[in-house]
This record gives structure tokens, C-alpha cells and sequence, in this order.
């Protein structure tokens, strides 16, 4: 064989190779991660026949069912749930003890070209588990019904809520994670679940991410969480960075990834505005975005909204939603909104409004004047704005507010019972920021106790230039 056969055999060899793989790859419909290392975060964009993304929902019936959601790479076009109650050793793998569902599956394609995205051909399934028994632990794993474990996540636990609604329980709320979420936020939500493990649910109130249609940063949402997203149930609404600024639709990525109630007043905003009853306390997702930008539909969501309050048999009301009822900033109001909505709260006596948007925290009420009382009766609903990012804004003194932070990432934990909810802010060292109790007897009347910490001062970003 002469020299130059010798390098033609070669080439011949490394082009059949080279097709070969590409026909693989066009048969496999998935996106390899060859000659994609330099994209930032690779490893967060593009799926695998492994489950990822596994996040878990409050249903409607949080007592017998949870939803789940997860991605993979389109090879997996039909995958499975597992389901058994968890036990004291490796029991719950008996085929006895445990329940197969199968998923519902949707291919999902996604450039997001304007961040320099590569195209992503996923796979996203979800499946609702019911029938479950109230105040029970159980475990689930998702994967693709294999004999072997390496297409299947782990177990991951999950306690349904007890049957009786004056059952206590508590929730973690989060303002916006928008930017740097896995760099900057990831902190906020694991310190957050190391001083409330037990923590029942994590409501977002919005703008989990910055560019809607972005997968890198989706995914970072998802790494951020990592298995606490996959074993305490969130509930979140939409913000303007979930809309796309392009064409002002919801992101493409927030249905396929989320599996939330259906129970909303129009189509367009299915799994954005919704309600559901968790032990006695209604929670409501008003879709502040789309009320912002869709005039015409305002009345549809307001009618819904107060038809909701209209037949709320819980004693406690939580509405939540992105754009303020109250901003923390001059030019920041949104007045449409409070004219819609704050007639609604009073109204019906919802308790807590928790908002994000404004980059900043405040907590306070209509009625107090800037009054610094630490008892109050019947204040009304109290109004919170919070943030979780380090994206930090400056904010001013209004008289509805009784505790104001800039620069300062928080997160509450809020915690239900019968006669109170306690409301606690922290600080990513786990400082309390900001309390109040919130006790209502069982004619309705309610008494807030403000408990703001006297030893930590207010923040104000102007402290914390760079040198
Ligand atoms: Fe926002």
C-alpha cells in the first residue's frame, strides 16, 4: 500500500466514523454534548436519558396527591413513576410495595438564540400521583421503567399534609432569584431549608429567572434547588422575566417544566392564576404580568379573583403575586393593579399579600401611617415585598411600611396554625430581619403583633459601595 492510499484509507475511516455519529445523532434526536464544552454551563443546559430538573408540585388535593415534573434527553419517550410509602430499610423496592404510573411525555424543542443558546431537544414528562393517604411519608423516583437503576433518579421523600385542616404547617416564600441563580441564590434556598426541613412548601412569588426562554438559566434554577426542588413541593407565579419581552408570551419552558393547577379564568393563563386550599389556608396566584399587559382581560381575572374569595371557606387567605400592591420605590407603583385588586382584599380580609419586582424588602399595611406601634388591631391585610437575588435596587420610607431592607437577600418562613401565622425574614446568616405575628380569633378579628429585631439597623445599599 503506497503512502498516499494509506492516508486516503485513513480519511475514508474518519469521515464513516464521523457520519456514522451523525446519523446517531439524527436517529437519536438528542443534542450531544460533543463540541459543546464552551458553552457556559453545558452541563445545566442539555439533558441526558437520566432525569433531570425534578421538581414536585402542590395539586388541589395536597392531602392525597402531588404532581411531578422532569426532563431528559428525547430518547426517553416514554417514562414511568414509582410510588411507595417509605419504610425502614430497602423494603419499599419490593414489587409489592410499590406503584408504576406512566408519565405524560412532550418533546420540546428550544434555541434561545438570544443568549447564544444552542438548540435543546428535551423530553418533558409529568405525572400526578393520587390516592395517596393523608399525613403519610412516602417516596417516588422517576426514570424510564429500565430494569437497572441508571436511566431512574434516586428515591426522593415526600410527606403528604394530615386530613384535619387545623394541622400546622409552614411555607418558605422567596422574592425573585432572577439573576446569578446558581451562583448567588443557590445559598438563599439551602440555608432556608437547613432551618426549616420540615417546611411544608416554597412559594416564588416571581421572576425566578431573568430571560424566559433561557435554558442556561433555567438550569440554574433547577441546580440551585437540586433536590429540595424534588422533596418539598413549590407553588410559584409568573414575573415579567417569565414572560418573553419579545412577543410578551410566558416563557415556552414554564408549562413544560411545571405542573401546576388548571383552575384559572382563561386559557392564556392556565397554571399562572390559580388557587388551591392547603390545611386552612387558600392561596391564590394572581398573574400580575398579564394584568399589567392585557387590559382588555382584567375584568375576566378580577371576577375570578373575587368569585374565589367569594366562596373561601379557609379561615386564613394568602393571594401572591409579582408586581406590588404597594412598591417600595417612587416610579415603581402600579396603580392599575391596586385599584383592581386591593378593593378585593379588603373586601373578603385576606391576610397576606407577598409580592416580589421591587428589588428591595418592605412589610407593612394600608393603615399604618408610620405610626411604629407594635400591637395593632385589624390592620388589614399585610403587604410584603421581598427579594431573594442579589440583584438589589434602593427603595424610600412609605408610611405603610413598618420594616424596610435594601441590598439584603431574604427569604420567609411562615408558619400556620389555627389562630396565628408567625412570619419570620431572614438574612442568608440566618438573621432575623422581620417578624410579626398575625393571631385572627374565630370571628375574624385580628390582632398583629410587629416583632422587628431592635439589634439589627436597617440596610441601605448606600452602605455598601465599593471601595
Ligand atoms: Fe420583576
Amino acid at each position: 500500500m503506497t503512502r498516499s492510499t494509506l492516508i486516503l484509507a485513513y480519511f475514508a475511516v474518519v469521515i464513516s466514523f464521523s457520519c456514522q455519529a451523525q446519523i446517531q445523532e439524527l436517529e437519536h434526536g438528542h443534542t450531544h454534548y460533543k463540541n459543546k464544552s464552551d458553552i457556559p454551563q453545558h452541563k445545566l443546559i442539555f439533558p441526558s436519558a437520566a432525569p433531570d430538573r425534578i421538581i414536585i408540585h402542590l395539586t388541589e388535593n395536597p392531602t392525597t396527591s402531588f404532581a411531578v415534573n422532569w426532563r431528559t434527553d428525547q430518547r426517553i419517550d416514554t417514562a414511568y413513576i414509582e410510588v411507595a410509602k417509605e419504610t425502614h430499610g430497602p423494603d419499599l423496592r419490593l414489587q409489592k410495595n410499590r406503584r408504576r404510573l406512566l408519565a405524560n411525555t412532550q418533546f420540546f424543542e428550544n434555541e434561545n438564540t438570544a443568549d447564544k443558546e444552542p438548540l435543546v431537544k428535551a423530553a418533558y414528562h409529568s405525572a400526578l400521583i393520587d390516592a395517596l393517604e393523608p399525613g403519610t411519608t412516602y417516596v417516588y423516583r422517576v426514570g424510564d421503567g429500565s430494569d437497572s437503576d441508571g436511566n431512574w433518579s434516586e428515591w426522593f421523600q415526600i410527606e403528604t399534609p394530615g386530613s384535619d385542616e387545623n394541622t400546622p404547617f409552614s411555607f418558605i416564600y422567596f422574592g425573585d432569584a432572577q439573576n446569578d441563580v446558581k451562583s448567588m441564590w443557590s445559598r438563599v434556598i439551602r440555608k432556608s431549608y437547613q432551618m426549616m426541613p420540615e417546611v411544608d412548601f416554597m412559594l416564588h412569588a416571581g421572576d425566578l429567572i431573568n430571560h424566559s426562554e433561557s435554558d442556561r438559566e433555567w438550569g440554574e434554577w433547577f441546580y440551585a434547588g437540586s433536590y429540595i426542588h424534588a422533596t418539598v413541593p413549590s407553588i410559584m407565579t409568573p414575573g415579567n422575566h417569565e414572560y418573553n419581552y419579545e412577543n410578551g408570551t410566558l416563557s415556552q419552558l414554564w408549562k413544560p417544566q411545571f405542573n401546576l393547577p388548571r383552575n384559572g379564568p382563561l386559557n392564556a393563563i392556565k397554571e399562572t392564576c390559580y388557587t388551591l386550599d392547603y390545611g386552612n389556608m387558600k392561596l391564590i396566584s394572581f398573574d400580575a404580568k398579564y394584568f399589567k399587559d392585557y387590559p382588555k382581560y382584567r375584568t375576566a381575572q378580577l371576577n375570578w379573583l373575587d368569585s374565589v374569595l367569594a366562596s373561601n371557606t379557609k379561615k386564613w387567605i394568602t393571594l401572591f403575586m409579582h408586581y406590588p400592591i404597594y412598591s417600595t420605590a417612587k416610579g415603581r407603583d402600579n396603580k392599575a393593579l391596586r385599584e383592581g385588586v386591593k378593593p378585593l382584599t379588603d373586601k373578603y380580609g385576606v391576610d397576606l399579600v407577598l409580592q416580589g419586582h421591587d428589588h428591595t424588602y418592605a412589610r407593612g399595611y394600608a393603615s399604618n401611617n408610620a405610626e411604629g406601634k407594635t400591637v395593632v388591631q385589624d390592620a388589614g391585610a399585610v403587604y410584603a415585598v421581598s427579594v431573594s437575588g442579589p440583584k438589589m435596587y434602593e427603595s424610600q420610607d412609605q408610611a405603610w411600611m413598618v420594616r424596610r431592607a435594601e441590598y439584603t437577600q431574604l427569604f420567609q418562613i411562615i408558619s400556620v396554625t389555627k389562630d396565628t401565622i408567625k412570619y419570620e425574614s431572614y438574612t442568608p446568616l440566618g438573621s432575623l430581619y422581620d417578624a410579626f405575628d398575625l393571631i385572627k380569633d374565630d370571628q375574624g378579628n385580628k390582632t398583629l403583633t410587629n416583632r422587628v429585631p431592635e439589634n439589627f439597623p436597617m440596610r441601605l445599599k448606600k452602605d455598601f459601595v465599593e471601595e
